[in-house]
Order: structure tokens, then C-alpha cells, then sequence
């Protein structure tokens, strides 16, 4: 088979490093894809959004199925352009149509859907520049902190936890009135803060059955304790302690299978993954967040425990025959530390030179934001998160020290790794 991955991240270079073990696998190729991806497969320098020029290289490389990893393409309709092309249409997509893929598309619909079928999240209210006013009252009628949140896609940085009243209702009205966060706040969710601790835990699906992949926890803030402001992830474990079997099937019962039921319920073909960002509420599991796509560094951890060959999944996905696999999990931890430019989650350089790649011993390096100089043929860095190290162990800290022993190895001009990753497990 000939496969096109869509993105360019960490999460990217983890799933081509999987899909390349694939016996069924004849060509990868990534679009855009990084330095790292290219060790896999190769690159296209296509942009995930653009969909005629994707339908283009589909049609030239004979690809037999797209696999998408990042959000914004699917919220934007990739699968459905698929769908209505004849052309293209018997090229199975894997991520959803842009219906379901609102679930992270539009905070509003993903809280609707939520209360339609019963499902744990916080309470809350949704309001425009028509309900200002009572956006005020609602907010009075909480108790701090507040939680504030985009309705659309804001990579990452929509959502604002407000310590008192005066600094909520500045923030709620300058969202909705001066659109702070351009469309994506033309409409925000208040809601009610949950007090407890997060993990991220991931389905496949290909509409009717599910697989349950292995749970990760993530750590987003850029400083250790959890201090700073919010990343897209600074490293990352799995499995994680505290999901233990009875959690874990609290989380199937109340949260999986009726999200499962209600997709079917409303008539929405899902295929792909659905990430449950999940609060551990009282031993209670509460969503915070659903996301249309694998999480980033999530996936780094996550991937590499799975023993399942991915493509024969993905098969199964679009064949709808997911009832039939049985996934395989490794009982060992990963963990992941990811190393970033100075100055990041603000601006920060690209183009240092990373070195010392080749004295890893004992751990997977996932290229995040990298690409390859092609006069020199080095290694340069191309984003704010730059490199994944993933790491196994027998136990979380055998797997950290690992990651840790090699981050160190790695170097360009201005890393910067959080050095306390799993500390609150
Ligand atoms: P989100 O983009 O929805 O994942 O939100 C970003 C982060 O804000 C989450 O990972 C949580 O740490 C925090 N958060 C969001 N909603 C709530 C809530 N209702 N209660 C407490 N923390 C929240
Ligand atoms: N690590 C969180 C995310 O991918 O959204």
C-alpha cells in the first residue's frame, strides 16, 4: 500500500516510524512531513490545507489511503473534499468528516453533544456579542477560579483559567468584543472549573467498534511544577498510575460508549481517533475536552507501546472491521521529554544546528520541528518544540532516566526541556 501522511510534528514522525514496520506498507510519504519523517519515508512539501493540491499528489503517487494528524485539516473538511470527489472518493481517509471533527472544532457543539448524551463535563453556558450581559451574571453565579474558552480552533491557547471575578468579566468581554482570539472567540464557553488531575486517553474507531489504545498523561506548561504558561506539551507517560482498571472502566462506561452511542445516535460516521482529554474528578472522570486527532507528545509515548501493525489497522478502520482486532499493549512505560527553542511558548529561533543525535543510545528520537539545511545536509531546528526523546522502562522512572540521559546528549543553541516530567504521578 501506498500511504500519504498529512503533518509535521512529533506526532507525525512517531505514527511514520509505526506505519514503516508495516509489512503491508510498499511508499510513505509526509506532507509536509520533517527531518525526521524523511528517515521513514518521503517528504512532499504540499500544506496539510491545501486539498486540491493533496487530491493532486494522491492522484500522482497512488496513494491508497491518507492518514491525517493534526486537527485543522479534518475541522476544515478534508474527509468530506474525499468524499465528494469521484476522483478521490474510493481513497479511505482516516480522521473524521468535518461534522464530527467539531467535537475540537467548536467547544459549544462538543459541550452540547456532552449534555444531549449524558456525558460528565463541567457545567456551563455559551454566550456571543447578542448575551454579554448575561455572561456577567452567569459568571457571578460561579465561584473561582473561571474558566473561559474559545469556541474554535485556537491552537492550544483559547482556553484562559481566571483567578477573580473583575479579571473573568475583562477577559469574557474582550474576547467576545474585541474577538481576542479572532473568530474563534466570536462565541465563548464559560464553565465551571474542575479541581483534579488529567490524563489523555484514546480510541480508534471505525464508527461501530472501538479499540482502547493505551492512556498517556501529559504535561503542558512550559515550567516545572506546572508553572507558566501552556505549551503544546512538554513530555509525556504512559501508562498512567491513577488509571487504574476500575477508573479506566468508569471512563468506558460513562464516557466512551456513550460518545460512541451518541456519534451513531446523530447519525455521524466516525473513523479515526478521538482523543479524551479527561479530569480525574474525586475518582470520577470528567471531560474537559475532546480532540479529533492523536495528541502531541501523547503520541510519542503512546505509539511506541502498541504492538499492533498499524496499517492492518487502519484497514480495518476504513473497512469498518475493527470488531475483529484485538489490540497488544506493551506492559512497559514510555516516557517522553521534549526538548524546545528558547523562549518558547514565545517567540523563539529556528535554524540552530542540532547535534549529538548519533551518541543516543536506548531511546527513540522524534524529530517535532526540524528540517533537513539542504546545503550542508544538517539537522536545524524549524519550530519551538524541536525534538521527542521516548524512552522504555520497567518502571516510569527507569524510563525517565533514560530520556533524560539522552536529552542531554542532544544539543543546539538555546534548549530547553522541563526536567521534572511525571513528578505529580
Ligand atoms: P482545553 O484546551 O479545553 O484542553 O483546556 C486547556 C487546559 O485548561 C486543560 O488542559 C485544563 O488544564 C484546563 N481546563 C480546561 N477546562 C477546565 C475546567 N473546566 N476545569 C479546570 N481546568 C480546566
Ligand atoms: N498534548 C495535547 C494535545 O495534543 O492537544
Amino acid at each position: 500500500m501506498n500511504i500519504l501522511l498529512l503533518g509535521s510534528g512529533g506526532r507525525e514522525h512517531a505514527l511514520a516510524w509505526k506505519l514503516s514496520q508495516s509489512p503491508l506498507l510498499t511508499n510513505l510519504y509526509i506532507a509536509p512531513g520533517n527531518a525526521g519523517t524523511a528517515l521513514f519515508g518521503k517528504n512532499i512539501p504540499v500544506s496539510v490545507n491545501d486539498f486540491p493540491a493533496v487530491k493532486a499528489t494522491v492522484l500522482n503517487l497512488k496513494i491508497n489511503m491518507v492518514i491525517v494528524g493534526p486537527e485543522d485539516p479534518l475541522v476544515n473538511g478534508i474527509h468530506d473534499f474525499f468524499k465528494a470527489d469521484p476522483d478521490i472518493q474510493h481513497v479511505p481517509v482516516i480522521g473524521p468528516v468535518k461534522q464530527a471533527a467539531m467535537l475540537e472544532g467548536s467547544k459549544d457543539f462538543a459541550k452540547q453533544f456532552m449534555h444531549r448524551h449524558g456525558i460528565p463535563t463541567a457545567r456551563y453556558q455559551t454566550f456571543d456579542r447578542t448575551n454579554i450581559h448575561e455572561g456577567h451574571h452567569f459568571l457571578k453565579s460561579l465561584s473561582p477560579p473561571y474558566v473561559l474558552k474559545a469556541d474554535g480552533l485556537a491552537a492550544g491557547k483559547g482556553v484562559l483559567i481566571c483567578k477573580t471575578l473583575e479579571e473573568a468579566t475583562r477577559e469574557f468581554t474582550g474576547m467576545l468584543e474585541e474577538e481576542r482570539f479572532g473568530p474563534a472567540s466570536q462565541k465563548v464557553v464559560i464553565e465551571e472549573f474542575l479541581a483534579g488531575i488529567e490524563l489523555s486517553v484514546f480510541i480508534l474507531t471505525d464508527g461501530k467498534n472501538y479499540l482502547l489504545l493505551p492512556e498517556a498523561k501529559d504535561y503542558k506548561k512550559i515550567g516545572e511544577g506546572d508553572t507558566g504558561p501552556n505549551t503544546g506539551g512538554m513530555g509525556s507517560v504512559s501508562p498512567v498510575p491513577f488509571a487504574d482498571t476500575l477508573f479506566m472502566d468508569k471512563v468506558e462506561q460513562q464516557v466512551i460508549k456513550p460518545t460512541m452511542h451518541g456519534l451513531r445516535a446523530e447519525g455521524i460516521d466516525y473513523k479515526g481517533f478521538i482523543f479524551f482529554g479527561l479530569i480525574k474528578v474525586n475518582d470520577h472522570p470528567f471531560v474537559i475536552e475532546y480532540n479529533c486527532r492523536m495528541g502531541d507528545p501523547e503520541t510519542e509515548s503512546v505509539i511506541p507501546r502498541i504492538q499492533n501493525d498499524l496499517v492492518r489497522l487502519f484497514n480495518a478502520v476504513a473497512n469498518q472491521s475493527l470488531e475483529t482486532e484485538i489490540i497488544s499493549v506493551s506492559p512497559l512505560t514510555t516516557a517522553t521529554v521534549m526538548l524546545v527553542a528558547e523562549g518558547y511558548p514565545n517567540a523563539y529561533e529556528k535554524g540552530m544546528v542540532i547535534t549529538g543525535q548519533e551518541q543516543v543510545v536506548g531511546s527513540l528520537v522524534f524529530h517535532a520541528g526540524t528540517k533537513l539545511n539542504p546545503v550542508t545536509g544538517e539537522t536545524v531546528a524549524n519550530g519551538g518544540r524541536v525534538m521527542a526523546v521516548t524512552s522504555f522502562g520497567k518502571t516510569m522512572h527507569e524510563a525517565l532516566a533514560k530520556s533524560y540521559e539522552n536529552a542531554a546528549k542532544i544539543d543546539f543553541k538555546g534548549k530547553h526541556y522541563r526536567k521534572d516530567i511525571g513528578f505529580d504521578l
